[in-house]
């Protein structure tokens, strides 16, 4: 493809085009300011690549998600989580020996430091278990050095012992025991076990319960650039260790507007249930400019036709709680609200469609899993993707620290005024 031309003051400037694997189009503009003093402003980055990258393909017109340029729809059907995991890090599908491997890793390093036990002292019964999720994962790094030796052992670490601290801190919120890691059971299994399992009673891991959580995560495994894989990029670009860009990517998945989104769901749900379950009223309310509220679970950055993590989920939601036998009338609201909104021509004119949080709150509570917990489950899933992401960084011999620029707006050069003449 020819370069891009750019005119600025009168004056012609040619800029590089790259053309991805998947034919996508970028100017490359990192000699702009060197050869034009400009820079480029993009307030959300919504037409900014910040870099080049071989793990996950998306194009958000035709709804199409690829890790390693598998189709999602694939590996949701056919893969594990702990496969996909390998994949999206490592590159390639594992060969049998190197899946029987990583698994055997990721089961033999589940066990937390015992003292690490004390911090969840700490902190009061109603911590909300994202934030303890941040502080145990950055605490790693002080029983963990940051070494170029350590690498893969340190990515098995965080691996295997997300899920032990996710479920110690859900026991720590409801006053139960901690239940430790078993070397017998799945990845999913294991976590499951820890979460519910009590010392009194015997606790079968249900199949359905734990291949949904399996598929879960595997949805949720990477994405590309979004805000917290971009956080991780950012904060790893310093060469800050592997757990502290970790715990950076936790905090900026939190919020509502990304991964804190399936919990909002289904408060949302739960609030139009308790007004009597008219969800028109709601489209409506999501429509007003005057209102600050949005159908949480829906719209999103890139995708403008289907999110199809969500058509996934929608069908998985129906058959879970079939086979678990369980009616939730908030289901019931949801689709509803799905129906009304994709027909409503404000949501058709912006593209609005159900994304990935729409559904999987549902099925996160069929399992049992409590709302609070959702964004949690949701980093365990993204957390292979954030690794992949920051070790392709890493890895990347032209790698330079993050650090965009800006277009100041402020005040010109002025005088300070001492206190008394103000
Ligand atoms: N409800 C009502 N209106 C909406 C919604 C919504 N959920 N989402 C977007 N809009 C409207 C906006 O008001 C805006 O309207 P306007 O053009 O008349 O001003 C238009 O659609 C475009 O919205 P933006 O906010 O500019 O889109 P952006 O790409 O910046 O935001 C986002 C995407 C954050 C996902 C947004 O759609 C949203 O807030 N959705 C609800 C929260 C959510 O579900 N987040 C999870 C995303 S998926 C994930 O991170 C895993």
């Amino acid at each position: 493809m020819d370069n891009a031309k750019l005119i600025l003051e009168g004056k012609e400037f040619q800029l590089p085009v790259k053309v991805g694997t998947e034919g996508e189009v970028g100017i490359d503009i990192s000699t702009l300011r060197s050869k034009t003093g400009a820079i480029t402003l993009d307030s959300g980055y919504g037409n900014t690549g910040s870099c080049e990258s071989t793990i996950t393909f998306i194009d958000g017109e035709k709804g199409i998600l690829q890790y390693r340029g598998y189709p999602i729809e694939e590996l949701a059907l056919k893969s594990s989580f702990t496969e996909v995991s390998y994949l999206l890090i490592f590159g390639h599908l594992p060969k049998k020996e190197e899946l029987e491997k990583f698994n055997y890793d990721l089961t033999h390093h589940s066990l937390l430091r015992e003292d690490m036990k004390k911090f969840y002292e700490g902190y009061p019964p109603t911590a909300h278990p994202m934030g303890v999720l941040c502080s145990m994962v950055v605490s790693l790094s002080a029983y963990y050095p940051d070494s170029p030796d350590e690498l893969y052992r340190n990515i098995i670490r965080l691996l295997a012992k997300l899920k032990t601290i996710a479920a110690f801190s859900y026991k720590k919120s409801i006053g139960q025991p901690y239940i430790y890691p078993r070397n017998d059971l799945s990845f999913t299994g294991d976590l499951l076990h820890m979460m519910f399992a009590v010392p009194s009673e015997e606790y079968k891991v249900s199949k359905t319960v734990e291949d949904a959580l399996d598929l879960l995560l595997i949805l949720h495994a990477d994405h590309e650039q979004n805000c917290s894989t971009s956080t991780v990029r950012m904060v790893g670009s310093s060469e800050a260790n592997l757990f502290a860009t970790i715990a950076a990517g936790i905090c900026a998945l939190w919020g509502k507007l990304h991964g804190g989104a399936n919990q909002h769901v289904i408060e949302m749900l739960e609030m139009i249930q308790k007004d009597g379950g008219d969800y028109r009223k709601y489209v409506e309310r999501a429509k007003d400019k005057n209102s600050e509220f949005r159908l949480m679970g829906f719209g999103h950055r890139v995708y403008k036709n289907f999110d199809p993590r969500a058509t996934i989920l929608k069908k998985t939601a129906d058959t879970v709680l079939d086979e678990l036998g369980i009616h939730d009338p908030l289901l019931d609201i949801a689709k509803n609200l799905e129906k009304v909104a994709l027909e409503d021509s404000y949501f058709i004119e912006r593209k609005l469609y159900p994304n990935v949080d729409f559904y999987s709150g549902i099925i996160y509570r069929a399992m049992g899993i409590p709302t609070e917990m959702f964004t949690v489950m949701f980093a365990l899933g993204r957390l292979p993707g954030w690794i992949a992401q920051w070790k392709e960084m890493r890895d990347d011999p032209n790698m330079r620290i993050y650090r965009p620029r800006q277009i100041y707006t402020g005040c010109t050069k002025r005088s300070y005024t001492p206190v008394e003449e103000r």
